[in-house]
């Protein structure tokens, strides 16, 4: 049994709602991981008294909606791009002016997606040319705005909601294809009105958001490294329970189920608004499988991990549709094939995604990680098959999401 650690990209909502909320919340099962703690330093930064996150329950004091103060320095995002997306449209909101700055891979991705909408609002925002880090958000009042983005960001769309709720001014954002809810979820349950149709997701101002008392779920982009590494025959059954199984986050164990591996969900319920099960997982014999475009938003994460289980599958994986991929913590197109290739495996890059042709011929090489946590967890996995021998050369940047995960591997990998 794994007990996956709590759910990145809930844990920082939850910092963020807690931080803006009215009175005192109470999270449970936060993930202590380095993009967490940058968002806890930002918010303290910004004048929340935020607690050291060790404690099994973080209880925090939201300054509430108008309460951040401007930083007295930069605002240090560390690798996390959810963390400076989301607080860039706090800090629009807020009216206050802060500089974002974060590691060499941060960086590099682009803020042009969150800074053009937040200037429609009426925000000032400063880039350097190549439209990454830093930028400046200079405090401005804002104003309502419909937006269409082009991206299907769950962080453009919660960084808009966000300025709106800190800024009380109506939002509208239509995405291309459906992301993750969890912005909308966990403000709904603090009383704020936010209301989804299709691809829409409207805020109503209402100048609210109540304290939150909850249990983080487990992160399924974590429980699916070690779906992944069942499905690959490097563990026996894995039972992981207390895993998210939001819709918008799942597809990645349907692909797995898909290529031949047994995934199933026990015990659903539901814990903090989110649907969560046990998720097991045993191997079964793997063929190769279509990822279409559609079904990206709901396993963007994890195609570091499926390249990977693919590289072992009878005959050829194609992704199509994930450019985004491309602006990750690393450009995992790229990164991916690359690793592929220098391990032995049939690889290719395609402009929107790439083709894995497996084998089971032993694996041997060394795996680049360019400070991205997901490429270093997914060939973990490949490199604990039986026969493989791949090193990775710097297996701490999974510090990022999971920082337990080479001792969770060590526990239940075979041989
Ligand atoms: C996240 C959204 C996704 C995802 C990231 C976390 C979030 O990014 O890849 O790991 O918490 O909203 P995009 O919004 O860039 O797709």
């Amino acid at each position: 049994m794994i007990v996956v650690p709590g759910d990145k990209s809930i844990s920082h909502r939850a910092l963020m709602f807690a931080a803006l909320g009215g009175g005192r919340s109470r999270v449970r099962g936060l993930l202590r991981s380095a993009d967490v703690h940058s968002t806890a330093g930002v918010l303290r930064a910004l004048g929340v008294a935020i607690p050291d996150l060790d404690a099994p329950e973080v209880a925090v004091t939201g300054v509430g909606l108008r309460g951040l103060r401007a930083p007295a320095g930069a605002l240090d995002c560390g690798n996390s791009g959810t963390t400076t997306r989301l607080m860039a449209g706090v800090v629009a909101g807020a009216g206050v002016t802060a500089r974002f700055e974060g590691d060499a891979s941060l960086s590099k991705r682009p803020m042009r997606r969150v800074a053009r909408p937040l200037e429609a609002m009426g925000a000032r925002i400063e880039l350097p040319p190549h439209g990454g880090l830093p930028m400046t958000v200079h405090g401005a009042p804002l104003h309502g705005v419909t937006w269409h983005s082009e991206v299907a960001s769950a962080q453009v769309k919660s960084a808009l909601l966000l300025a709106g709720l800190v800024a009380d001014v109506p939002v509208e954002v239509h995405e291309p294809a459906a992301t993750r809810d969890h912005t909308e979820r966990m403000l709904r349950a603090r009383g704020v009105d936010v209301r989804t149709e299709e691809l829409a997701v409207t805020l109503v101002p209402g100048g609210r958001l109540d304290a939150l008392d909850m249990d983080v779920p487990g992160d399924p982009s974590s429980a699916a490294f070690f779906a992944g590494l069942a499905a690959i025959g490097a563990a026996r059954e894995v039972a992981m329970p207390n895993v998210g199984i939001n819709p918008g986050r799942i597809g990645a164990f349907a692909v797995l189920r898909r290529m031949g591996a047994q995934v199933r969900f026990d015990d659903a319920a539901e814990q903090g608004g989110e649907p969560v099960a046990t998720v097991v997982a045993a191997p079964g014999t793997l063929r190769g499988t279509v990822i279409a475009p559609e079904e990206v938003p709901s396993l963007i994460d994890e195609l570091p991990l499926l390249a990977c289980v693919a590289a072992r599958a009878e005959g050829e994986t194609r992704v199509t549709g994930a450019e985004e991929l491309r602006v990750k913590e690393s450009d995992r197109i790229a990164a991916v094939v690359a690793n592929l290739r220098a391990v032995g495996v049939d690889a290719e890059e395609l402009p929107d995604g790439f083709v894995v042709r497996g084998s089971d011929r032993p694996l041997a090489g060394r795996v680049t990680t360019h400070l991205d946590h997901r490429i270093a967890m997914a060939f973990g996995v490949l490199g604990a098959a039986a026969g493989n021998a791949i090193t990775i050369d710097d297996p701490s940047v999974c510090a990022v999401s999971y920082p337990a995960f080479w001792d969770d591997l060590a526990r239940v990998r075979l041989g």
